[in-house]
């Protein structure tokens, strides 16, 4: 168990920086195996210290030489970093040390990619460029000279000077270590300009190599919309005179929001219609929008310590939900959160990996990039936000903003504010960033002389190292029909805080129907047992969109547990209501394919668990496979005639109102190419001109095991489109049958292009291989070797993608005796290899524990 290892570090153990840093000033002389980094940093002693240790952290690092106040010392070397008498007074630290950014395969500090030099420093990269006192508590101004012949050095900041070989930078906000960047390569501009709202010219420009140069114009405009957006909607301001972005190759994660220098996964930057679907382009979108708002959650305002990730990814993460909201679909998104908050973080919350969203120790930060921290984080946001009303919301912002500029802050503060805006006591609440795990609320009715009473009733599970749960606070918004379909009561936010309460409506003619957890109000799972016609009642007029939605997916849901644990068939009473949702005009697109998709396989594992039985991916697989075949004999019609008069004409747009048509033709597409043939997917691939279009066509073909042509033919036309490859690599693994997606995947892992030292390639391949759940969990634990085979091999090469993978075994415990023991075995073995990384040792050890 973490708490176990020595390496732990715990939120409890922090105190205050023993010196505070006034300014810093780095010179790089850039070379690939033997770069120098020069550094002068001005420390004084922080006057709320302890203590008067003098520590800098450091790894990797060749120190050249040491000076205090110009005299030359020698540091005593130690684990991690450095210490130094040093004055009780301010004083001047220079080093010089030599690093090795070739050899750089973490992919974390200064290293490099495809030939350009770029950067990661969140969380503790910092250090494996230069001694410094890397945590977030500590903020500076950074000069940075840059040494090199490449035409392209960028730093954060303001470029201050420029000549032959050389260039200088000066950021003059404080800012911690991990905000730190800095980019040399040969790279062309897309470049535009933004004036804000007091009429400052912005220059911004996003750095690609030349051959990506058209594929940034859509990333240009998210970014002028973000800027504009966050203007609008909060009064936040840029505040450089300048906006890079640049996009890497290599890049452990989505994107990293360094101040005034974007580095971003090139995945989340470029597209272009035919190399981009239109789910890239919303994750562009997002991603860029993101990291933008960071400049003011994260940038201007930080985290005292790492246990506060949560204050600005939480919070980043709610306000792109909101801006997509508001560039979409508000009802559509909403459905996307939920669902990858159900795929993803309850999966996480309800296994040996669940941790609050404020964690309160780990052995490696990285570990703690997760869904619980980012969306459920999001979440929190979200209730506070109903709770407090949005101009409760709007009100303790602003405080917080102006309060915690240029501050090193905690969940304390941000909630404190919150407090003070609003008058509310947030003790309670406060408990959903302590306590992990997703409450299970539970519902009872009753209906007598026209009174509805509604019993809540809440219950969290114990998770590790959590045993005993307190009720939290939770907004339940609540609705009720007439049995005419009208509604009788408006959405109204019932506040549940203790363990059980009862809401009584009065005055009612005749027993409601309830609509329950509106726009999925709250990150819990609600247990409501409704009938089959309730259920297909509120599919067909329940006037939150979202619950509509849930109504059709608690029937797909029920239908399915059904086939899977009794042998049921297919439920035509729910196929006939989903046939009657999807053909209605009135209804967004977009939101009709969402209609349209059944629970994942993975969910109904977790669902089948929770009903006390092993679940055997294998039938769920085959069941969900024959619901969408009875779907698609049943609705033939239906789905022929939406894919007929929903075709988008003219040229291609990324825009939300074609790319939902597409959503709609697509669903429909890969339903009817299970029963009706490959023609129709073969007809659109020929006739594609944009990536989504070609895409969903193969897709559908290899589902039903055609498409060999089309999957050359692809090859042939994008073998030198390193992000159109990875989709090519990963879909093949992906619509694999069960019995075959291990090979499929080892096949593949031998292809000349599988460049498995690349992040996004490894991910195509085995990251749709974990996603494959019949396929991963195949009996003969052939996907489970594999997986471990490979992480096995990049562990010493890039610990960070490789733990984050080795969660495709946390839910083992869910599985039968024999999957058990075969993952078990797996885990063992990873955790028993020589030289495991601190990172995935913590993973397999959580795991295992
Ligand atoms: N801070 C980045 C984001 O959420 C994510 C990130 C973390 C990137 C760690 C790299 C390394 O925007
Ligand atoms: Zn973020």
């Amino acid at each position: 168990m973490t708490q176990h290892d020595p390496r732990t570090v715990f939120l409890r153990d922090y105190t205050p920086p023993a010196y505070l840093v006034e300014e810093v000033r780095l010179t790089f002389r850039l070379a690939p195996h033997a770069t120098r980094v020069l550094s002068e940093i001005q420390f004084r002693p922080n006057p709320d210290a302890a203590d008067r240790d003098f520590f800098l952290h450091g790894e990797q690092l060749k120190l050249i030489s040491a000076h205090v106040d110009g005299a030359p010392v020698t540091p005593e070397l130690v684990e991690g970093g450095l210490r130094l008498d040093a004055p009780d007074a301010a004083f001047t630290f220079e080093a010089e040390v030599e690093i090795d950014p070739e050899n750089n395969t973490a992919l974390e500090g200064l290293y490099r990619s495809n030939g350009m030099y770029c950067t990661q420093c969140e969380a503790e990269g910092f250090r494996k460029i230069t001694f410094y006192p890397d945590r977030p508590d500590v903020m500076a101004p950074f000069h940075v000279r840059i040494e090199s012949d490449l035409p392209v050095l960028l730093s954060n900041g303001n470029e201050v000077a420029r000549g032959e070989g050389f260039a200088e930078w000066y950021d003059p906000w404080p800012k911690p270590s991990y905000l730190f960047a800095l980019v040399a390569g040969d790279l062309v501009a897309h470049a535009d300009s933004f004036t804000t709202q007091s009429g400052r010219e912005v220059a911004l420009n996003v750095w690609v190599r030349e051959a990506d140069i058209d594929k940034c114009a859509f990333a240009m405009e998210a970014l002028k919309k973000s800027m504009k957006w966050d203007e609008e909607v909060y009064g936040r301001e840029y505040d450089l005179d300048l906006f890079n972005i640049v996009a890497v190759d290599d890049f452990n994660m989505g994107a990293m929001e360094n101040k005034g220098l974007n580095i971003f996964n090139s995945s989340a930057v470029l597209a272009s219609p035919e190399t981009a679907t239109d789910a890239d382009f919303e994750r562009i979108e997002a991603i860029i929008a993101h990291e933008y708002f960071h400049n003011w959650t994260g940038n201007r305002v930080t985290c005292r310590d790492w246990f506060q990730l949560c204050l600005k990814e939480g919070l980043t993460v709610f306000r792109d939900q909101q801006f997509t909201g508001d560039m979409r679909s508000h009802p559509v998104k909403r459905i996307d959160d939920a669902m990858l908050l159900r795929s993803a973080q309850f999966r996480e919350d309800n296994g040996p990996l669940a941790h609050p969203v404020r964690p309160e120790s780990f052995v490696e930060i990285n570990n703690f990039y997760t869904v619980t921290v980012y969306e459920k984080g999001a979440e929190i946001v979200g209730m506070l936000k109903r709770l407090v009303g949005d101009e409760g919301y709007r009100k303790a912002l602003d405080l917080y903003f102006e309060r915690h500029d240029g501050q090193a802050v905690t969940i304390e503060d941000w909630l404190k504010a919150f407090e003070d805006a609003t008058g509310r006591d947030l003790s309670q609440f406060a408990r959903w960033y302590h306590q992990a795990g997703t409450p299970r609320v539970h519902v009872a009715e009753d209906y007598a002389d026209g009174t509805y009473t509604l019993t809540l009733r809440q219950e969290t599970p114990p998770t590790p190292g959590q045993d005993d749960k307190a009720p939290v606070v939770i907004p339940v918004a609540v609705g009720l029909l007439n049995p005419n379909g009208d509604e009788v009561v408006a959405t109204r936010v019932l506040e549940l805080s203790e363990a059980e309460q009862s809401f009584a409506f009065e005055g009612l003619s005749t027993r409601p129907v309830a609509s329950i957890l509106r726009g999925f109000s709250a990150p819990v799972i609600l247990r409501h047992e409704q009938s089959h016609e309730t259920r297909a009642f509120l599919l067909a007029h329940d006037t939150d969109p979202f619950n509509k939605w849930e109504a059709g997916r608690d029937l797909a849901r029920t239908g399915l547990l059904a086939m899977i644990l009794d042998g049921a068939g297919p439920d035509a009473g729910y196929v006939d209501a989903l046939g009657q949702a999807v053909s209605d005009e009135a209804l967004d697109p977009a939101f009709r394919a969402r209609l349209l998709a059944l629970p994942g396989e993975d969910e109904l594992a977790q669902a089948i668990f929770e009903t006390g039985t092993a679940p055997d991916p294998t039938a769920i697989h085959a069941a969900r496979e024959a619901l969408r075949r009875a779907i698609a004999e049943r609705l033939g019609d239906t789905l022929s005639r939406l894919y007929e008069t929903h075709q988008v004409t003219g040229p291609y747009s990324p825009e939300a109102k074609d790319a939902g048509r597409r959503a709609l033709t697509n669903a429909a597409l890969s339903l009817l190419t299970l029963t009706q043939g490959g023609d129709r997917a073969r007809a659109q691939y020929r006739a594609a001109d944009n990536m989504t279009q070609q895409i969903a066509a193969l897709g559908a073909l290899l589902v039903i095991g055609e498409g060999e042509a089309e999957l050359k033919a692809f090859e042939e036309q994008w073998h030198h489109e390193r992000l159109v490859m990875n989709k090519w690599f990963g879909l093949q693994v992906a619509a694999a049958r069960p019995e075959e997606t291990a090979a499929t995947a080892e096949a593949l892992s031998r292809h000349p292009a599988f460049d498995w030292k690349n992040p996004n390639r490894f991910r195509a391949v085995f990251g749709a291989l974990a996603g494959n759940a019949a396929g991963f969990h195949d009996p003969s634990g052939a996907g489970y070797r594999l997986l471990a085979d490979w992480l096995l091999k990049l562990d010493p090469l890039n610990p960070q993608t490789t733990a984050r993978m080795t969660q495709a075994f946390s839910t083992w415990k869910r599985y039968d005796e024999d999957r058990k023991r075969l993952i078990r075995a797996e885990l063992e073995r990873i955790a028993g290899a020589q030289g495991l990384s601190r990172d995935t040792s913590e993973m397999v050890g959580r795991m295992l524990a």
